[in-house]
């Protein structure tokens, strides 16, 4: 009997040994973490994968690195969800479980969720909402707003303007929202509004835009830009040299060129096998890494108090919509990189948050071989890092049509002052929270 028990003694003092010890190490390399991490918040940057789900960036990982590889943004330490539902223009009250960019940014952006075409304006009644940008300018922050794509697009757009639809960008685009226009006593179109509110960096696409003479004057948007203060410039070799509070940079007609090429999918028996081309950029663009590093630099200079930055990765979505795996591909990884020159950036300056984040997830799945005809919507097959062929599927809208987005949740990572708040299950308009208490913006 004594045998016997102290057999299980031994057994139980073994079993709690395992447990216990790791679990004692694991807290204690936890609290390190924390302890390494946690200072005064003075800056925080927001990184932006648009239609950046689970599901994209596993496929960018497994293509670029491999399946047991890790990108930057696998390397923050605190992780949670978000749910990204926007809310109907009709019945505020209930959810529109896909979001467009709009109502997923403008959640985000002001805290509240709004319908699908809305940029930080509320749903049905139509007010402006406060958003992060603008508490964070009165709190006497440097802010920062930069895209790979047009910066009027509507996550860029929802971070300081406010239009009843996304599609009102420009002083000539002002059909959707007849009382946000001057002449109507409104604030304008997004990118007169985006110059009005004197954002400190704005870099992405959009020159066309920009080019375009204001609602009763005379001179184009990137002249008024000009006369308020802003160095404007429109490649790289100018952004290099750009200097000074405020600078705008337009470095395409619209949205910026693409990083890689490849075979769009295509229906049974599919696209490929393909391996993408990469360095497609022309060189008088500057990358998302060299904007947001040159953004660090001016943002820094702008204000002793610390900054708020929001960095988008815009066209992982939109060539999702059109199933151009590599070229969905090499946005991500683009986008990584962006995150990477963050992440360097908090290495000298922890009192630096960084969360990386999605508005939505979008359609590719990684499948399994497709062996029948029948296969719904369109693959390709592509040869990834680890020389395994890899099935991306693009099912989610009839042939010839754009892709739709998911509502599924989405990832959030955080490193820095409040990173272990990131964690569980979150709603995007947590996020405004988050940075709002990070920051005390209120
Ligand atoms: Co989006
Ligand atoms: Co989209």
């Amino acid at each position: 009997m004594w045998l016997r028990r102290a057999r299980t003694i031994g057994l139980l003092v073994t079993i709690l040994v395992t447990i216990a010890v790791p679990a004692v190490l694991f807290a204690k390399s936890l609290l390190t973490a924390e302890s390494k991490t946690y200072k005064q918040a003075k800056n925080v940057i927001l990184f932006l994968g648009d239609g950046m789900g689970d599901s994209e960036i596993t496929l960018a990982r497994d293509y670029a690195v491999g399946a047991a590889g890790r990108l930057s943004l696998d390397r923050l330490p605190f992780v949670g969800s978000v749910t990204t539902y926007a809310v109907q223009e009709e019945k505020p009250h209930r959810p529109e479980y896909v979001t467009s960019s709009a109502a997923s940014a403008s959640g985000w952006s002001t805290g509240e969720k709004t319908s699908n075409r809305r940029i930080s304006t509320t749903p049905g009644t139509d007010e402006d909402l406060p958003t992060l940008l603008e508490l964070a300018q009165k709190a006497g922050y440097a802010t920062g707003d930069i895209t790979t794509a047009d910066l009027t697009d509507a996550t860029p757009a929802a971070a300081v303007a406010h239009v009843s639809d996304r599609d009102c960008r420009s002083p000539a685009e002002m059909k959707a929202c007849p009382k946000d226009k001057k002449s109507a006593g409104g604030p304008g179109s997004i990118a007169e509004q985006e110059i009005d509110h004197k954002v400190n960096v704005l870099l992405g696409g959009g020159k066309k835009r920009f080019s375009q003479v204001i609602e009763n004057g005379n001179k184009t948007l990137m002249e008024v830009a000009q006369t308020r203060g802003y160095t404007v410039v429109t490649d790289t070799a100018g952004m290099q040299k750009a200097q000074g509070k405020h600078v705008l940079g337009l470095f395409h007609d619209a949205d910026m060129s693409l990083e890689w090429k490849g075979e769009a999918a295509r229906p049974y028996p599919g696209s490929g096998p393909q391996t993408c081309q990469q360095n497609q950029r022309p060189a008088n663009e500057p990358s998302l890494a060299a904007m947001t590093l040159k953004a660090l630099e001016l943002l820094q200079k702008s204000s002793e108090k610390g900054f708020l930055l929001q960095v988008e990765g815009a066209s992982i979505d939109k060539q999702s919509h059109i199933m151009s795996p590599c070229q969905q591909i090499g946005e991500t990884i683009a986008f990584d990189s962006a995150v990477k020159v963050g992440l360097d950036f908090a290495q000298t300056h922890p009192e630096t948050l960084i969360l990386v984040m999605a508005d939505h997830g979008q359609t590719a799945q990684i499948i399994q071989k497709p062996e029948d005809s029948k296969q719904p919507g369109a693959f390709s097959k592509l040869i990834t890092k680890d020389g395994s062929l890899l099935y991306v599927s693009y099912a989610t809208a009839p042939q010839g049509k754009a892709q739709s987005h998911t509502g599924t949740q989405v990832r959030i990572a955080a490193i820095g002052p409040n990173a272990q708040k990131v964690s569980g299950v979150l709603n995007q308009t947590d996020i405004f929270d988050l940075i709002v208490e990070t920051l005390k913006l209120r």
